[in-house]
């Protein structure tokens, strides 16, 4: 099924509330204005009465008997009102009545209503009649009673007409709610299709450029559209770092391929080449190899973090693993002085192949980054519960400037460049996503000239 628009919803619970709302409380209004006014003729029924009983009771003491008493009562001209004195049988004995009550069935019953205080009848053509009886007594005895109607018919129809006048009333005025509520869902929702509009276009079109104007205030659909942009910030971000990347990764590609290719072709066509080129040769092509297998396996590296792939975790000896890397790297360094001091049987939580992964990366770079003669120091000791591994060297150092991209794929300082052409500028986004998995931290401190100190922290397990 179809769902049914917001814009209509809202406006349908809208109606729905305020309709509610207006019904609850007229009614309330209604019973409290009809009960107040029933109240009244009862009032004034009870007064009318009790001045005809004063004036029954005048008569009989002046020692008129109870069959022959008369009333006068001047309001019988203005209100529907009829007074009945009638005997303990019901028989008629005097009436008094506004015309309204001329020749109605009610005034003919010989009989008494019912001898209690107050009751609502019927009249034969719908009328209602409000009915008060009560008795007359002479030397303690009951002789008669006085019967009281009065006719509801104006009351009624103008608490009719009061009836209709308010329903009439509420339903302009849930018409007006529906038509503010139409109008308020528009102007609110026309936001959140603003938003709608624009993701559809950056879907069609992807140019993460794109924002969402807002104008509106500060209010959640302002939050909405604020965070949407942000959003987009961030897809932007990612799709330009993508872009990035894979051409910076091709173009990194390129070079190692078109060397060995160039040499390749020359070996392949010149069969004359002296024996010591061919040798340099088969180096150029065997050292682009052994770059381009490095710059693949670490391209791989950074597609398993892409992909959010997990490592295999577990209790690893960090002590013995550094001590582990530090001798295979001895036979790698050049001629830099590499001193360790290592604390004994730290325990960490991990993937032993990342870490040693990420060793190498710090290590490599602190040798490769070092002038011949300079010195590289590594220590790993604890303190706060976390395993510190310090790895400082004397090297070229890192421009100030430079800071902030160093751990940004394929960023290379030129003094890097300059010292060490050959280098891809992937070590360090790996190490930073090897130290985030581990949940670890990665600090560096670096002076231009003077050398760098990375620092890395993760949890000890005791
Ligand atoms: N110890 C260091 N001393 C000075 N500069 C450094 C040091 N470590 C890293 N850098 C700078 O950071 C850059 C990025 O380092 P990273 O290890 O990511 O790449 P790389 O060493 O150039 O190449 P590779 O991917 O082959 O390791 C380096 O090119 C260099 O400019
Ligand atoms: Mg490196």
């Amino acid at each position: 099924m179809k769902s049914m628009p917001i814009r209509l919803r809202l406006t349908l619970w809208n109606c729905f509330i305020f309709g509610t709302i207006i019904a609850v409380i007229i009614s309330v209004v209604y019973l409290k204005h009809k009960q107040s006014h029933y109240r009244e003729i009862d009032r004034m029924l009870l007064n009318i009465s009790a001045h005809v009983h004063e004036e029954i009771n005048q008569q009989l003491s002046e020692g008129t008997p109870f069959k022959e008493v008369q009333v006068s009562i001047d309001e019988l001209s203005i209100s529907e009102i009829a007074i009945m004195v009638k005997s303990k049988t019901g028989a008629l004995i005097e009436a008094n009545s506004h015309p309204f009550f001329k020749d109605r069935r009610i005034m003919n019953e010989n009989q008494v209503i019912d001898p209690v205080n107050f009751k609502t009848i019927t009249d034969s053509d719908g009328v209602r009649i409000r009915v008060h009886t009560a008795s007359v007594h002479q030397k303690g005895e009951v002789v008669g009673y006085i019967e009281m109607l009065y006719s509801l018919r104006t009351l009624d129809n103008s608490l009719l007409r009061f009836k209709w006048i308010v329903i009439g009333f509420t339903g302009v005025g849930i018409f007006l709610a529906a038509i503010a509520g139409w109008f308020l869902a528009k102007k609110t929702l026309s936001r959140v299709d603003l938003i709608g509009r624009t993701a559809k276009a950056i879907a069609s079109s992807q140019d993460f450029q794109q924002r969402v104007l807002h104008v509106g205030p500060a209010d959640e659909l302002g939050k909405l559209t604020e965070t949407f942009n942000q959003m987009l910030d961030s897809l932007e971000k990612a799709y330009t770092n993508q872009k990035r990347f894979l051409s910076d990764a091709s173009h990194e590609l390129r070079a190692p391929l078109t060397s060995i290719r160039g040499n390749l072709d020359i070996l392949h066509k010149i069969k004359n080449i002296p024996e010591a080129e061919k040798e340099e040769m088969l180096n150029d092509i065997r050292s682009e190899s052994i770059r381009m297998s490095k710059l693949v396996s670490d391209l791989l590296s950074l597609a398993r973090a892409e992909a959010g792939q997990l490592f295999n975790m577990e209790t690893i000896n960090l002590s013995s693993l550094i001590t582990v890397v530090i001798e295979e790297m001895e036979t790698w360094k050049k001629a830099v002085n590499v001193e360790a001091s290592i604390e004994d049987d730290l325990y960490i939580w991990g993937s032993s192949d990342a870490i040693k992964q990420l060793l190498i990366i710090l290590l490599d770079n602190a040798i490769k980054y070092t002038h011949p003669g300079g010195s590289v120091f590594v220590s790993l000791e604890t303190a706060n519960d976390q395993a510190t591994i310090k790895i400082k060297d004397t090297g070229i150092g890192i421009e100030k400037e430079e800071l902030p991209f160093i751990f940004e794929r394929f960023y290379r300082t030129p003094s890097a460049r300059k010292h060490t052409p050959d280098g891809t500028g992937l070590g360090l986004a790996i190490a930073k996503w090897i130290v985030d998995e581990h949940n670890g931290s990665l600090v560096l401190t670096s002076q231009s000239g003077e050398g760098s100190e990375f620092i890395v922290c993760f949890s000890v397990i005791k």
